[in-house]
């Protein structure tokens, strides 16, 4: 008797243990995939490759280095590559020794006007023109 509930407790706790990682890994809260589309169409940040792959707390970003919003970053006129040089933004860890520098593999930040496409679904043919 005592062995069958030592083993439904051993169950229990397995299958607790199993539903907290599993089913809700996909969904570990943090704020996806922001997409900067100023000045230049368009940057990826991914929370997932930063948060879930490379297991960085969100201290490590927010609040200091960016506000917990969607895009506000880009409403500042020093949101550029000079600031990322000096140290700001991405470039905080973007500089050659923690992460690959700012000025190096370009096309890994910046995704394009096609990949901002794939990534919206938008075709936005309008706005084109004036680039
Ligand atoms: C490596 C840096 C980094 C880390 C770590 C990070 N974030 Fe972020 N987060 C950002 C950036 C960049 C933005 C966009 C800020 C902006 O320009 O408005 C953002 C935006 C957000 C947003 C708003 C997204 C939206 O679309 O409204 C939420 C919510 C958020 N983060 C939550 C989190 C949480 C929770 C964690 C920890 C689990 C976390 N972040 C870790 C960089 C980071
Ligand atoms: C707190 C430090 C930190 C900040 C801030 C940060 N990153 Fe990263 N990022 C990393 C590290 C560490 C890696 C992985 C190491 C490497 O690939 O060199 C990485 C990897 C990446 C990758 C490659 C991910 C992949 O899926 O291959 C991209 C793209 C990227 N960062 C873009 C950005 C952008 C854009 C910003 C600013 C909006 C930013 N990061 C801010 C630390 C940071
Ligand atoms: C770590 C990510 C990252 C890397 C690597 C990166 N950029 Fe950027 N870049 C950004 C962010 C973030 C912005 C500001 C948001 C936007 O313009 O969408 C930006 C903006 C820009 C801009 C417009 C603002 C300005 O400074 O004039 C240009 C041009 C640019 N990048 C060129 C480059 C070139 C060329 C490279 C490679 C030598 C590069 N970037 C590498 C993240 C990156």
């Amino acid at each position: 008797m005592k062995k069958t509930l030592i083993l439904m407790l051993v169950t229990l706790i397995a299958a607790l243990a199993y539903s907290s990682t599993l089913p809700y890994a996909e969904e570990v809260f943090h704020g996806g995939d922001v997409v900067y589309t100023e000045p230049l169409k368009a940057v990826i940040f991914s929370h997932k490759a930063h948060v879930e792959d490379m297991g960085m707390s969100c201290e490590m970003c927010h609040p200091d280095l960016f506000m917990m919003s969607n895009l506000a970053a880009q409403e500042n006129d020093d949101f550029t590559m000079q600031s990322l040089y000096d140290g700001k933004y991405c470039g905080a860890c973007h500089n050659g020794s923690w992460a690959f520098a700012s000025d190096t593999q370009c096309a890994r930040c910046h995704i394009g006007v096609k990949g901002y496409q794939a990534m919206t679904g938008q075709s936005d043919k309008a706005e084109e023109g004036h680039h």
